[in-house]
């Protein structure tokens, strides 16, 4: 399946240029490693308005099926990327955020400390990441087996289960 995929690192000072933003180009090897094609990939500052229009923007041209941010998703004063992300999806999808902090939390206690969620505006899937490179490497290796099915469910494509792997 082609799956076309949209990072978006939300940093303050990352869209300064202040820090190296390694999250990003993380996020998009390894989504490029699951096979999804990376149509866009930018940084925001922690601006709830811009992140919530990028993501309308871009959910609603029906040309990307994916968007993975990473930042903004824990409790300083101006972590609001779950917020902006809540503001636009219509329908939340909580066990992929669950599982994230779940696992997470085997990894490291603070992993519960995010507050990211996940969901879908129309066909597109949105998911929160925090903004670590180490958080993005676990939940990219959890999210990989998920991620697929999900989008093809998302899309329509996938009404069939008869064909899967796991039983039910
Ligand atoms: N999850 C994993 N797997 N590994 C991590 O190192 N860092 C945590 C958490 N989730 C972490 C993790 C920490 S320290 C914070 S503050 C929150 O993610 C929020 O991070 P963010 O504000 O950069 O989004």
């Amino acid at each position: 399946m082609n799956i076309r995929a949209a990072v978006i690192t939300v940093s303050d000072k990352g869209s300064r240029g202040e820090r190296e933003d390694l999250s990003g180009p993380l996020l998009a090897s390894r989504l490029k490693g699951m096979g999804a094609e990376v149509v866009e990939q930018f940084i925001l500052p922690d601006e709830p308005d811009q992140v919530a229009a990028a993501l309308a923007e871009m959910a609603d041209s029906g040309e990307i099926d994916l968007i993975i941010t990473t930042g903004g998703t824990g409790a300083a004063p101006r972590d609001r990327t779950p917020e902006a992300t809540l503001e636009v999806i219509d329908r939340r999808m909580p066990g992929l955020a669950e599982i994230l902090r779940f696992e997470g939390y085997k990894k490291t206690p603070f992993a519960v400390l995010s507050r990211g969620v996940a969901g879908l505006r129309k066909q597109c899937l949105i998911v929160n990441l925090p903004g670590n490179p180490n958080a993005v490497r676990d939940d990219m290796d959890i999210l990989d087996s998920l991620l697929p099915h999900a989008i093809q469910m998302a899309k329509g494509e996938h009404l069939e289960h008869g064909s899967e792997e796991h039983e039910s």
